[in-house]
C-alpha cells in the first residue's frame, strides 16, 4: 500500500507518497523531476541510473524506496549546474565524452564515487570503476581520458600524462574517430 516517505535527495529532504517497493530511480525521475539518472535496462545491468547513496554509487533501479532511510542520495544534478560542473562534469565536457550521451549520468556518478573514496586512482583503477557501466556508441576512449583528466585535476597534476592519456592521443593520431579499437574498458 502506498504511504509518505521522507528522503533525502542533493541536500534536501523530499516528502513522496508511493508503494515501499518502487525503485528509487521511479521516484526521482517521476516525482522529483531529476532526469539525470536514466532508465537502461532496470536490472542493475547497465548503470544508466547509477546515484551516490553517501558517497557511493548504486543503481537506482535496484533500490526500494523503503530501503533509502536516511541515505545521502546524490543525483547529477547534485553534483554540479552547468555554471558550476564539478571536477568530473567538467572533464567530460572538456573531453566530449558523450554521443547519445544516455550512459553518461552512470560514468559521472562512477567517476565521482572513485575519487570519493580513491582520490588518486591508478588507470586500472578507473578502468575497474567503469567496468559494468555500458556504452553503446563507443566512446570509452572519451570517457576514460575524461576520467583521468578529472582525477589529475583533483589531485593537481597535468592531463593526459598517464599512459592511459597516452594511450588515447595515440588513438587519435591512428585516425580511429575516437580512438576505441574494441567497445570495452579493457585493455
Ligand atoms: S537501469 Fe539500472 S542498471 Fe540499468
Ligand atoms: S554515449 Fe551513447 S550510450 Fe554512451
Amino acid at each position: 500500500m502506498a504511504r509518505e516517505f521522507e528522503i533525502q535527495v542533493n541536500g534536501k529532504a523530499s516528502r513522496v507518497h508511493a508503494e515501499p517497493d518502487t525503485p528509487l530511480l521511479y521516484i526521482l525521475r517521476n516525482d522529483l523531476q531529476l532526469n539525470g539518472p536514466k532508465y537502461g535496462c532496470g536490472l542493475a545491468q547497465c548503470g544508466a541510473c547509477a546515484v551516490l547513496a553517501n558517497g557511493k554509487p548504486v543503481r537506482a533501479c535496484m533500490v526500494p524506496l523503503e530501503a533509502v532511510g536516511k541515505t545521502e542520495i546524490t543525483t547529477l544534478e547534485g553534483l554540479g549546474s552547468p555554471q558550476n560542473p564539478n571536477p568530473v562534469q567538467a572533464a567530460f565536457v572538456k573531453h566530449n565524452a558523450a554521443q547519445c550521451g544516455y550512459c553518461i549520468n552512470g560514468m559521472i556518478i562512477a567517476v565521482t564515487g572513485l575519487l570519493n573514496t580513491n582520490p588518486n586512482p591508478s588507470d586500472d583503477d578507473i578502468k575497474q570503476a567503469l567496468r559494468h557501466h555500458l556504452c553503446r556508441c563507443g566512446t570509452h576512449m572519451e570517457i576514460l581520458a575524461a576520467a583521468r583528466e578529472a582525477a589529475d585535476m583533483m589531485a593537481g597534476a597535468s592531463p593526459l600524462s598517464s599512459p592511459l592519456g597516452e594511450k588515447v592521443a595515440e588513438g587519435r593520431m591512428r585516425g580511429s574517430p575516437s580512438g576505441v579499437e574494441n567497445r570495452d574498458f579493457h585493455d
